[in-house]
């Protein structure tokens, strides 16, 4: 094991004589050697375009269009690699689940599929494709023809069931469009008996949200229209819509959907489950060589902070200040304000393992060199205050150390001859580029996954504005990588 301090990480060393494995890995590979082992897999591809590995291809299909969930993949690319495949049937899964992108695109393909999220929005969604695929469409256009009726300018408001604000959420809603939100959720918890309507009627209110707020999401943070006063920002939204506007745009759309969807549900289909946990708790779990495919992203390594741009979403569905603190917390390390878990990580595995294997999945990060020179370089910056923010440091190591294990588990849960598809961007901090597709790639070559391609799409990533300034432009790799268990 490297030399290193888990009481304090910020005094990270690696020490490469301490471990005879890890002495051997810096032997074979200085940081241009990890570049040149892995160039003949690094391959670009027409089967992955920023279209379909971003939501973008999701926005003109039925039900994913009603909500945008902007850090999902789309259905499209999920299909593709199954069908490249030449498999027909097995079992897929998906440890950063998201809206259930990968699940439901599986089933759809004739594969069983199960996933794990943290976020109860991803729950909210699934549930809502659950009931509408279920639901008889008449019943469903009945109930939305009513609610078309409703004027919630006027209708009664029962104040146990108001939006419960955030902090960070306080002043989101012009005043007449909270009132008829309310009117809305009084509505919908007392007039609707139906289970299912009242699954898919809370799931249109959450459509909403960002529609009828003064807010934009916006990676990092919820960004906000100058006239809600907040701060001193110049933003405009342009296109802030009225509850009753939002409401009947999103109703036409759904009456639209509805009879391509009816047809959808009418095939028997395999199962496609969702599980609202912690993939940190629940992956240690889980059964050896389960599953035949593993197609999955997770949050990149760049802060953007869902707890804040979800943050509307999340108070509409009820998290309070505590769960809310406790969610950002439990999520893989990807804002500067992570604390990590690599003493929690180090006790669990220990204990259910033995130390053995922990060393086996520390060594995968303390060993790599090319991750090391960066940590080295960032620590630097961050104690000459180089570092936009010093927390960058603590992320980028917390990042790539839940990633040994996360791999690890991949690894151990995938039957044989299985494969993982994975979709991760390269980032850039302080001008200095972290190839994630080679560290991660590296990692998972350690913890026995062979890496097939490194596929790069043609459009590159850019870089924020402020680095560009700087260090000048760097075209940073968007990838999918595809391991395969040896
Ligand atoms: C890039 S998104 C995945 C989007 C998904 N592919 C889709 O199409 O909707 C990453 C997801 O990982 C989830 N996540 C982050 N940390 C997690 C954890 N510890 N356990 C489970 N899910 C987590 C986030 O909430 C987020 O929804």
């Amino acid at each position: 094991m490297g030399n290193r301090n888990t009481n304090n990480q910020q005094t990270v060393l690696f020490d490469v004589n301490a471990n005879k494995n890890s002495k051997k890995l810096l032997d074979n590979l200085s940081t241009s050697q990890l570049y040149e082992k892995y160039k003949s897999v690094i391959n670009s591809t027409t089967l992955f375009k920023r279209s379909n590995v971003s939501f973008q291809a999701n926005k003109k299909l039925p039900f994913y269009r009603w909500f945008s969930y902007k850090e999902g993949f789309s259905f499209d690319m999920v299909s593709k690699i199954l069908s490249s495949l030449n498999i027909e049937s097995g079992y897929v899964f998906d440890p950063f689940a998201g809206s259930g992108t990968t699940l439901f695109a599986a089933r759809d393909s004739g594969f069983r599929s199960f996933g794990i999220e943290i976020m109860p929005i991803g729950m909210e969604i699934y549930h809502a494709r659950v009931a509408i695929e279920k639901i008889d469409k008449n019943v469903l256009r009945k109930y939305i023809e009513k609610l078309k009726e409703i004027n919630f300018e006027k209708a009664p408001i029962d104040k146990n069931f108001n939006f419960t604000h955030l902090r960070i959420t306080r002043g989101a809603f012009p005043e007449d469009n909270e009132r008829c939100l309310n009117a809305f959720r009084t509505y919908l918890n007392t007039e609707i008996r139906d289970p299912e309507i009242k699954t898919i009627f809370n799931f249109i209110g959450m459509c909403l949200l960002e529609k009828i707020s003064y807010t934009s999401k916006d990676g990092q943070f919820l960004r906000w229209d100058k006239t809600a006063g907040k701060g001193r920002s110049n933003y405009i939204k342009s296109d802030i819509f009225t509850f009753d506007a939002a409401l009947n745009r999103l109703l036409k759309e759904i009456m639209n959907d509805l009879s391509g969807l009816n047809m959808y549900s009418q095939q028997k289909k395999p199962e496609a489950k969702l599980q609202n946990s912690n993939t940190f708790e629940t992956l240690p779990k889980m059964p050896n060589d389960m599953f035949d495919v593993i197609i999955s992203s997770p949050p990149y390594c760049n802060r953007y902070d869902y707890t804040r741009t979800y943050a509307l979403e999340l108070a509409y569905l009820g998290i309070d200040e505590v769960a809310l603190k406790n969610l950002r917390q439990n999520m893989l390390s990807s804002t500067v304000e992570s604390k990590g878990r690599v003493k929690e990580l180090e006790f669990m595995y220990s204990k259910k393992y033995g130390t053995h294997e922990l060393s086996k999945i520390e060594n995968a990060f303390y060993s790599n060199t090319l991750l090391s020179e960066i940590l080295k370089k960032l620590e630097f910056y961050k104690n000459n205050k180089q570092l936009n923010n010093p927390g960058i440091y603590r992320m980028v190591f917390n990042y790539f150390y839940e990633h040994a294990f996360i791999i690890y588990e991949m690894q151990r849960i995938l039957k044989k001859g299985g494969h993982i598809y994975y979709v991760n961007d390269n980032v850039r901090y302080a001008g200095e580029e972290i190839p994630v597709d080679l560290i991660l790639s590296e990692f998972a070559e350690n913890l026995g996954l062979k890496t097939s391609d490194i596929f790069v799409l043609s459009e590159k990533k850019g870089n924020s504005s402020q680095q560009m300034a700087r260090h000048g432009k760097v075209d940073l790799r968007k990838c999918v990588y595809h391991w395969v268990k040896i």
